[in-house]
């Protein structure tokens, strides 16, 4: 049997085709183009995912029997608002996760309606990325538009719902709209008051790893795909990465390295952290999790590797790097705004500290240990209220590179587990179609069964300290600077 994990991903939709006992047979990538169409803004296009997530899936399937593929489920990127009219048509660009426009709504929802009624109604507060912001900007800015809308998804749910004809979610990407009473697992009445918005609008809600259809007759025809192949909700990226990683059930954690950067904590039991600084969402395997993000990570070393460097081979920059914990420069890694704990739309990018001597290396180093210390912010949150964190699993993009990894285990002072493959999200997808499809008992069973720690970095004592003087310093750097931005 096989079973295809869709991770719909910023810059490109990853395929990943699993069999059953858990061996990764092909994996697929097809980029798509992200625009930036103001300062701040980040879109996409729902048709470039469908267009390319079909491509892939042809692609991926090309040479195995496509008899035996049983499920297709999903890790896509988090918060984006996709908006359907009464024919299903997408009405506008979605709105993505790390898009800033919602300054103002933020502001409205934090301080008039009050994050004290947003944590008791969601259990989380108003970032500028989540989904809620983003319906009241476009009521406020294209009421023409607003008022067409017949349908709000999530991104990978319009894919579930091109695939099997349901309007689906699932309770960890529902999490993250503000829409959605965490602990409760249903959609909040007063949410949907506050952004006018009416319960048949929303999706049908499922656990991540439960069936929702199957395959479109006209869908199955065209991949030459069985029409029995089921449609499992799946998860939202970090959810799903989480799974792929082993993350599941109480205290386990995970690091993402992607074009956002993750700390994700799992628990049994639902959880708010005192200043909801965390985000509290429901996680795929059942559970709970807290979980920190910053909106720029892998793309921050991208950003200066391609774009300013003018390289694509990232490792011969980094074997450059000889000196660990002495660097003088500092980055702030604000590209897009910064999400945990910050939650500032409008904080930018920075290097501090350059002299006369200062190096390429330098720089680059100064932009993975920026964003290190941006994870090391918000394993500070979950550390104050009292979670002990001893280990880590690491996956996305940055995860390939193993002076990141060592620089990640010594800003944070613990282990970091490398498991055998760093592709989280669409190894999770694929988990939760085989727990939807009934090859395993549960996702913590498949996970803990298939996922496999194949090295451990362990901090190094004297590097530990010298990055916890360097920490220190990194610390005070925002709250300096802040006043400069808008
Ligand atoms: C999580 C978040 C990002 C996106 C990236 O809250 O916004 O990690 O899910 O795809």
């Amino acid at each position: 049997m096989y079973y295809i994990g869709v991770d719909l991903g910023t810059s490109a939709v990853k395929l990943l085709l699993m069999s059953g006992d858990g061996k990764i047979e092909n994996i697929v990538s097809k980029e798509y183009p992200l625009s930036f169409p103001h300062p701040g803004w980040s879109e996409q296009k729902p048709e470039d995912w469908w267009e390319q997530s079909i491509k892939g899936l042809k692609e991926l399937t090309e040479g195995f029997d496509r008899s035996l593929i049983k499920g297709i489920s999903f890790g896509g990127q988090m918060h984006g608002l996709v908006v359907l009219d009464e024919d299903d048509n997408v009405i506008r660009p979605a709105i993505l996760w790390n898009d800033g426009r919602t300054g103002k709504e933020t502001d409205y929802l934090n301080n008039v309606i009050g994050k004290d009624k947003l944590s008791e109604y969601t259990a989380n507060i108003a970032f500028a990325g989540f989904t809620a912001p983003k319906l009241l900007w476009m009521k406020e800015n294209e009421p023409d538009k607003f008022a067409r809308i017949s349908k709000i998804m999530l991104p990978k749910d319009y894919i579930a719902y091109k695939l099997s004809g349901v309007h689906c979610t699932d309770v960890s990407d529902a999490s993250g709209m503000l829409l959605f009473d965490v602990k409760n697992k249903c959609w909040s009445r007063e949410m949907m008051d506050i952004c006018s918005v009416k319960e048949e609008q929303l999706a049908k809600i499922f656990e991540s790893y439960e069936v929702v259809g199957t395959l479109k007759e006209d869908v199955a025809k065209e991949l030459g795909f069985g029409t029995d192949v089921k449609i499992i909700a799946g998860a939202g990226d970090n959810a799903a990465a989480a799974i792929g990683t082993g993350t599941v059930g109480d205290g386990r954690c995970n690091i993402s390295l992607g074009t956002s950067g993750t700390i994700f904590i799992s628990s049994k039991n639902f959880c708010v952290d005192d200043k909801n600084a965390l985000h509290a969402f429901a996680h795929a395997d059942g559970n709970y999790h807290l979980m920190g993000c910053m909106l720029s990570a892998a793309s921050c070393n991208k950003w200066w590797m391609e774009d300013i460097v003018g390289t694509s081979d990232y490792s011969k920059e980094q074997e450059k790097i000889d000196k660990l914990g002495e660097n003088n420069v500092y980055y702030l890694p604000y590209l897009m705004g910064e999400r945990s704990p910050h939650n500032n739309p409008d904080a930018r990018a920075m290097f501090i500290g350059m002299s006369m001597d200062t190096t390429r290396a330098d720089m680059t180093q100064a932009v993975l240990e920026g964003v290190a210390f941006g994870i090391r912010d918000s394993f500070e949150v979950a550390r104050s209220q009292g979670i002990k964190i001893e280990s880590t699993k690491i996956c996305g993009g940055g995860a390939k590179s193993p002076l990141w990894k060592k620089i990640m285990a010594n800003v944070l002072g613990i282990n970091v587990e490398v498991i055998e493959s760093e592709e989280g999200p669409g190894y999770g997808g694929a988990i939760l179609a085989a727990v939807g499809c009934g090859e395993y008992a549960s996702v913590e069973e498949a996970a803990d069964k298939l996922v496999k720690v194949v090295d451990v970095i362990k901090p190094d004592k004297e590097l530990t300290a010298k990055y916890e003087e360097r920490y220190s310093y990194f610390k005070k750097l925002y709250p300096t600077v802040k006043v400069l931005f808008g």
